[in-house]
Formats: C-alpha cells, sequence, structure tokens
C-alpha cells in the first residue's frame, strides 16, 4: 500500500451515485493500484453530509472526515486533491468550473454537461488552469471493456463488423415522482438519452469504431416526449466511410427494464453478446460463430462462448469485495494525476465532447430541449 499513489477526494453531493462511489472506494482490494481516501463531503446541508457519511463510510466518523453545508467548502478545502461531482446534470457545469477556479482536479459525473456548448466551457477551464478533468464515464474503466476490443477489432473473432444493437432501459415510474426528481424535472436535465441513452451510446462507439480513431457517424434519432421529457430515445448511427456498412441502433427508455443481454454486435463470422445487469455494469460476453466458422475455426462446435476469466471480471471482484466498480476509474485516475497527466487517455476530454455533440444532434432530431440550451440554434 505505501507506495500506491494517493488522491484525497471531496464529494460533491449525497445523491445515490455519491454513496455507491464513496462505497466503493472505501473497500479494502487487494489488487488496488492506488489509495483513495475519502477527505471531505459536501452537501446543501452540514447534517445531510454528516448523515451520509454515518450511513456510507461510517468508519470514517472517527477520522476527522469534513462535512460541509456547502459545496464551496469542499473545492476551497486544501486537503482535497480532487473533487468528484454528483449533483444532476444542470449543475455539472458550474460545480466543474468552480472546483477547477478553486484549484482543484474534477472528475464528473456522466454527462458531463447538459450540452456541449456547456462542455465546452469546462473543457477550456480545465486546459486554461491545468488541471485534471474527467467525466465519469466508468463503464470503460471496466476491464470487460479491454476484452471486447480485444475481441472485436485485435481478434476480430466475428470477422468484419457490420452492425450493433444497444439498450440502455429500466422501468422508473415518473409520475410517481416528485416532480421536482431530476428524473422528471427538465431543468434539472431529465429524459432516458443523458440518463442511460449515453450508455448504449457509448457501446456503438466501442463496438463500432476500431480502437484510437474518431469518427463521425451520420445520425437519425427519434424520440418520444412526456411532459418534455425524453422517455424513449430511439438512434441510428450510419459509417458511411467504411469498408464495408456499420450501423448501430442505439435506444434509451424510462418504461421497460432492459433484458440480460443489452447489446450485440453483428460481423461477417458470427455475433457477440454483452450482458449484465445493467449496460453501465456488464460482466459478461458471449460469441456465438456462424456454423461454418465454427467449423473452420473451432473443429465441430457450432457456438463458442468466450467467459472472461474470473480473476479480470465483475464477477470475481464482486465476490471479492462486493463493489460495483466505480474503483477501476478512480485508480487509473490517481495513476495519471501521479504521472502529471491532465486528462485520461480512457475517456478524454475531446471524446467527452464528440459524445456530447452526438447527444445534443439526437435531442436536437427528436426534440428533447433544455432550457440551458437557450438560444436554441
Ligand atoms: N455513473 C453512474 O452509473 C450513474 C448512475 C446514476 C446517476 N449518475 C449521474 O450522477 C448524477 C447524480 O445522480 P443521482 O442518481 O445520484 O441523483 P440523486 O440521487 O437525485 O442525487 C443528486 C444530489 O444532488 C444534489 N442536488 C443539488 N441540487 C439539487 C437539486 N436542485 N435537486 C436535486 N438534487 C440536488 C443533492 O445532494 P445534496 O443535497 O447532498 O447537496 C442530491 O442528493 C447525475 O448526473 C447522473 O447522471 C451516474
Amino acid at each position: 500500500m505505501e507506495s500506491l499513489p494517493e488522491l484525497r477526494w471531496g464529494i460533491v453531493a449525497t445523491g445515490m451515485i455519491a454513496s455507491w462511489f464513496v462505497t466503493d472506494l472505501s473497500l479494502p482490494r487487494e489488487d488496488a493500484r492506488a489509495r483513495h481516501i475519502i477527505q471531505a463531503v459536501g452537501a446543501r446541508s452540514e447534517a445531510k453530509a454528516q448523515s451520509f457519511v454515518k450511513s456510507f463510510v461510517p468508519e470514517l466518523e472517527q477520522s476527522g472526515i469534513a462535512c460541509y453545508g456547502s459545496y464551496d467548502a469542499v473545492y476551497n478545502d486544501p486537503n482535497v486533491d480532487i473533487v468528484y461531482i454528483a449533483t444532476p446534470h444542470a449543475f455539472h457545469k458550474q460545480n466543474c468550473i468552480d472546483a477547477i477556479n478553486a484549484g482543484k482536479h474534477v472528475l464528473c459525473e456522466k454527462p458531463f454537461t447538459i450540452n456541449a456548448r456547456e462542455a465546452e466551457e469546462v473543457v477550456e477551464a480545465a486546459r486554461q488552469k491545468g488541471f485534471f478533468v474527467m467525466e465519469g464515464m466508468w463503464t470503460r474503466f471496466f476491464p470487460i471493456v479491454e476484452k471486447l476490443k480485444q475481441l472485436l477489432h485485435k481478434e476480430r473473432v466475428i470477422g468484419e463488423i457490420n452492425r450493433m444493437f444497444a439498450d440502455f432501459s429500466l422501468d422508473m415510474p415518473l409520475r410517481d415522482l416528485p416532480s421536482t426528481s431530476r428524473l422528471r424535472d427538465v431543468a434539472l436535465g431529465a429524459g432516458s438519452l443523458l440518463d442511460i441513452g449515453i450508455y448504449s451510446l457509448t457501446w456503438g462507439l466501442l463496438s463500432l469504431e476500431p480502437p484510437g480513431t474518431s469518427e463521425k457517424p451520420e445520425i437519425l434519432a427519434i424520440q418520444t416526449l412526456s411532459d418534455g421529457v425524453d422517455i424513449s430515445s430511439a438512434v441510428l448511427l450510419q459509417y458511411h466511410d467504411a469498408p464495408g456498412a456499420r450501423q448501430g441502433v442505439i435506444t434509451s427508455s424510462v418504461l421497460h427494464k432492459t433484458d440480460d443481454i443489452f447489446a450485440r454486435v453483428e460481423g461477417s463470422k458470427g455475433t457477440l453478446f454483452l450482458s449484465g445487469s445493467g449496460a453501465s455494469m456488464p460482466d459478461r460476453i458471449k460469441v456465438s460463430l456462424k456454423p461454418l466458422n465454427a467449423r473452420q475455426d473451432m473443429g465441430d462446435k457450432n457456438t463458442e462462448c468466450v467467459d472472461i476469466p474470473k480473476a479480470e471480471m465483475s464477477f470475481a471482484f464482486q465476490e471479492k469485495c462486493g463493489g460495483k466498480g466505480f474503483y477501476y476509474e478512480a485508480d487509473c485516475i490517481a495513476l495519471d494525476i501521479a504521472a502529471g497527466k491532465m486528462e485520461s487517455s480512457i475517456m478524454p476530454l475531446n471524446e467527452t465532447l464528440r459524445v456530447m455533440k452526438m447527444l445534443d444532434l439526437i435531442r436536437k432530431q427528436g426534440g428533447a430541449k433544455f432550457p440551458q440550451d437557450l438560444p436554441y440554434v
């Protein structure tokens, strides 16, 4: 543990995802690549910050952890190295800028901001001031993503990739939620696309584009709106300049829960399936080859399952420390910062900007608008 890089975190907001994050970072892990200290927690009231610590990291109550009744106090705490922002999307831009201006590195939950214009402001501030800033697209840091890239793009197990489908949908009873909920209030960024569709889009990009490339697929989108909130989004991605056509069918909804298999990628030699408890937490890849390829490549079996070895997979990490996987991104950030890097190579700022621009275009075609988009163009 002594030689691992150490990062002191200041937590901004005490909602659901912040509770997952601090719980994960506090778990004992044999394979940890960094040491994470929850140094401070800020909420809109000090009592809420204290209650959060009591509920989710009670072992820190006596450790001198700072509980603040404002977010500013976290930004200004000299013992905090990096601020983790877990407010509703509508506040991400200002929270990021405030933290950067106070001299802190930042990990901001996804979506990075409400729209690309806001994202550009944050990226500019980060680059000007020279702090590490990253969008918390934590799923990209799971070991299964490396395995996916290896299978699809390096080993080309399913041959030439033609098409993929990805869905992240949840059964969210929006009508039962208060109108002030971030899932209902458009002013807070409500809608399936930015909340969960961003994961479907991420799987589309990871599957259809070889690593290291950054393409500009044509986008066709349609959304179903209820009280201005997109309750369903459907997006087609078309890559025209590829040697073979590549299409992505990318969907999200708050009306139904996606089945265990949330994505499938089709290629000239077979199909790859991704599954997990949701598209943000993948834990299994299965490859099924077409009979001809299976006979040629694998003897007489017509189906081959590629299970990631337990030691590398969520299966194993769940058994080992009971966590969800936020430590993968946190460890990478600690290593990046220790190496003097200002952004992540796994979730670089230009990729965040590219994704935000795609989300803007999808909303422009689909109709979902946020007050922060004004003036509409
Ligand atoms: N990585 C993931 O898998 C994942 C999963 C879920 C959500 N997220 C992202 O994380 C962010 C927060 O989501 P969440 O599910 O944690 O939301 P949440 O449970 O509603 O918590 C949001 C927190 O933001 C603070 N807040 C400040 N102003 C607020 C306002 N006007 N209305 C509501 N809350 C306000 C509150 O904390 P205080 O009162 O303590 O200040 C609240 O607890 C969102 O951007 C979401 O997209 C990521």
